[in-house]
């Protein structure tokens, strides 16, 4: 029976042959005897399952190729998904079916690395690949199969923000409250808490009324909500597309929230 299941599988072309048409085996049918329509995990492999059918017979199951058993009704698609999900391998059970590849895709479901790209990753969908790209500084991890900090990722290159202070705080040129934190040369997006401002010489977060260029517009509204919504009512100040920092000179005006430019609009909320 065993030599018969490995036969299978290894000869398996597609997930709905190979072990679902062995038959399930005793202690499988006894553990369904009393459970009907229950699902449990096959005892060796993360990609196949039981599932007792209405008369308490034990049926192999496959789950999509590149899934794992995850429960009834747990997981992305029908009781199952991803390994890294699930657990699998977990020292006992293993993926059982053969990988069905394609481009960009080592399984037909799964998040994959990119080739050359740290920044970008695959999905893969019933064998059909889609390019993900990581937000903010991210890169994509693949212990973890999402996106990460930098300085988890330990393949990619370091990044230029940080080449002149791997260690500290980096200004973003047109924003008051946001800057990078360097950690061993990786760049993490932060935020002055409210009230506070990005003080580029002190370089950390001081009161904003301190802070040159930065300072609160004379009124209730809050600065941290103007940046948000900055964009078109500032599209046509002049000057707005290429101003930094505003200069001390300058009068203190809601101008100072900073017309939308790209640096502030990547990063987003
Ligand atoms: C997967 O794709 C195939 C065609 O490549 C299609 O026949 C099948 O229905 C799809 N399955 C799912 C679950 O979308």
């Amino acid at each position: 029976m065993k030599f018969l299941i490995i036969f299978f599988v290894l000869f398996a072309t597609n997930f709905d042959f190979g072990l679902t048409q062995a038959r399930a085996g005793q202690a499988a049918q006894n553990l369904c005897r009393n459970k009907n329509n229950g699902v449990f995990p096959h005892e060796e492999y993360c990609d196949y399952y039981y599932q007792c059918d209405a008369s308490g017979e034990a049926v192999i199951e496959a789950c999509p190729n590149g899934l794992a058993f995850a429960g009834h009704k747990r997981g992305l698609v029908t009781n199952c998904d991803y390994p890294h999900r699930v657990g699998c391998p977990d020292g006992t059970r293993v993926m059982g079916q053969q990988p069905i590849g394609g481009d960009n895709c080592q399984w037909q479901y799964g998040v994959f690395p990119h080739a050359t790209s740290c920044t970008r990753y695959w999905h893969c969908w019933n064998g059909t690949a889609t390019i993900q790209q990581c937000p903010f500084s991210l890169l994509y991890n693949d212990v973890i199969h999402s996106c990460d900090w930098p300085d988890n990722v330990p393949d990619c290159q370091k990044h230029p923000i940080c080449k002149d202070v791997p260690n500290g705080a980096v200004l973003i040129e047109k924003s008051c409250v946001r800057y990078w934190l360097c950690v061993g040369g990786y760049p993490r997006l932060q935020r002055c808490p409210a009230g506070l401002a990005f003080n580029p010489t002190a370089l950390r977060c001081e009161l904003a009324s301190t802070v040159a260029g930065c300072e609160p517009p004379p009124t209730t509204a809050n600065p941290e909500d103007d940046e948000e919504e900055q964009g078109d009512s500032n599209a046509n100040k002049p000057s707005s597309g290429t101003q930094a920092r505003p200069q001390p000179q300058n009068a203190p005006t809601p101008q100072q929230f900073r017309p939308s430019q790209s640096g502030v609009r990547l990063v987003g909320k």
